[in-house]
């Protein structure tokens, strides 16, 4: 079931988050998420959260700043099916596109989104921190007005 995002799934969202980044968002990033009015929601199974993604509205687009899959249940089309629903409801809302960054060295992650019909729109250098420094980000756009 996918729903909205609260208080309560903070901190099973943080532990999900530090499992599958080597720099993750602190429970506060959610939290400021959460108070800031961002789209934040959860894939939930049996009262378990297995994903979650969090986008913030600006005008006309929208940003995906983050979407995880928890390690155990990567793999199996999840991601997939939440950025589908990502999509759909952002098209619904009239927004002209969704932006998102990825790290370059994130293969996986970049074959979802250009699967879903993302493509590179420029980098940003320097994005992410790294362990040997700095990584750049790819930035990835898609069309929401055009695009089927
Ligand atoms: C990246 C992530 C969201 C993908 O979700 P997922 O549920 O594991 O992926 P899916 O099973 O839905 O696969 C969808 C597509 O992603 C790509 N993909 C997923 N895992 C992959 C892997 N290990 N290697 C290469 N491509 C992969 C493929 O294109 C796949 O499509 P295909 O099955 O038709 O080949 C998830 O693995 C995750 O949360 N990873 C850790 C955090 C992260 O990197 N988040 C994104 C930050 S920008």
């Amino acid at each position: 079931m996918l729903r909205p995002m609260n208080d309560a799934d903070l901190a099973d969202i943080a532990g999900i988050d530090r499992c599958c980044y080597a720099f993750p968002w602190t429970l506060g990033n959610f939290s400021d998420s959460l108070l800031a009015g961002h789209r934040c929601c959860v894939y939930e199974e049996n009262g378990r959260i297995f994903a979650y993604s969090v986008m913030m509205a600006v005008v006309d687009e929208v940003h995906l700043l983050n979407m995880t899959v928890a390690p155990e249940r990567q793999g199996l089309g999840y991601g997939a099916a939440l950025l589908r629903r990502l999509v759909a409801c952002s098209r619904q809302s009239h927004f002209a596109s969704m932006w998102l960054e990825v790290r370059e060295s994130n293969a996986a992650a970049q074959a979802l989104y250009r699967s879903a019909g993302f493509v590179r729109a420029g980098v940003r250098k320097n994005y992410y921190p790294a362990s040997n420094g700095r990584e750049d980000a790819l930035l990835m756009v898609l069309d929401l007005q055009h695009a089927a």
